[in-house]
């Protein structure tokens, strides 16, 4: 196992480790895609393009969605030698946890693949840097960003634990309604938490009602 420092920009705030199989394979924690399904609603065709092993796909399709899964490595699952950055075909939704060292040039292609919902699972800080509000920000800021209120853990297939990350993680969702309106882009980004308790194991317990009213003690460490 390698410490993960690619030249190009943008770099991980922290080191990951690479597995043997290719670049940045992060398997999803089943619990984080769960997540975004339960707060974003989405309807019509959808892709996962940076699929890996299916860990995201599966709850995608387990959940109701019309799934179209590839990757550009061989995996085991869905279509493989596919590089996302040079497909053209049009689907109403892209939901990927995409490899990080090329996250912005994945997001603009999935903008403008997409005719209802982008929705992709980053590092927190993703929302810095002058370059990315130069490039993305202005003219396609996100409607939501769910903050994990757990930190989501990611290790290389079969290493998959419970402990705390280091890392703060959330999904960032753009919405092509919002984007071609006006008066919607005002108000958007909206900044949102995924309830403490969703993380397997956690201490808290899951309030799976969207807005549930939480109390002191749910909010304590
Ligand atoms: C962080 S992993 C995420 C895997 C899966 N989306 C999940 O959440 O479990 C990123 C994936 O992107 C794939 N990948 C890297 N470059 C790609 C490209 N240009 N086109 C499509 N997939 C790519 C890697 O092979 C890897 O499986």
């Amino acid at each position: 196992m390698t410490n993960y420092s690619p030249n190009s920009y943008p770099q991980p705030t922290t080191k990951r480790r690479v597995d043997s199989g290719g670049p940045d394979f992060y398997p999803t924690p089943r619990w984080a895609t769960q997540a975004l399904v339960d707060y974003e609603f989405f309807e019509g065709l959808t892709s996962e393009p940076a699929c890996g092993d299916g860990e995201m796909a599966i709850v995608l399709i387990e959940v109701g969605l019309n799934i179209t899964a590839s990757d550009l490595y061989a995996r085991n699952y869905g279509r493989t030698g596919v590089d996302f950055l040079k497909t053209t075909i049009v689907f109403d939704n892209i939901i990927t946890n995409p490899p990080y060292n090329i996250a912005e040039e994945f997001l603009l292609h999935a903008l403008s693949l997409t005719k209802k919902k982008v929705a992709l699972l980053l590092r927190l800080a993703f929302l810095e840097s002058s370059r990315r509000q130069r490039n993305i920000f202005q003219e396609f800021p996100p409607s939501r960003i769910w903050v994990f209120s757990e930190r989501v853990t990611f290790y290389p297939k079969g290493e998959e634990r419970a402990s705390g990350g280091t890392t703060a993680y959330a999904w960032f969702v753009w919405d092509h309604a919002d984007l071609d309106n006006e008066l919607a882009r005002q108000n958007i980004p909206q900044v949102k938490w995924i309830p403490l308790g969703r993380k397997p194991n956690s201490r808290k317990a899951f309030k799976s009602t969207i807005g549930a009213k939480l109390t002191l003690s749910d909010l304590l460490p």
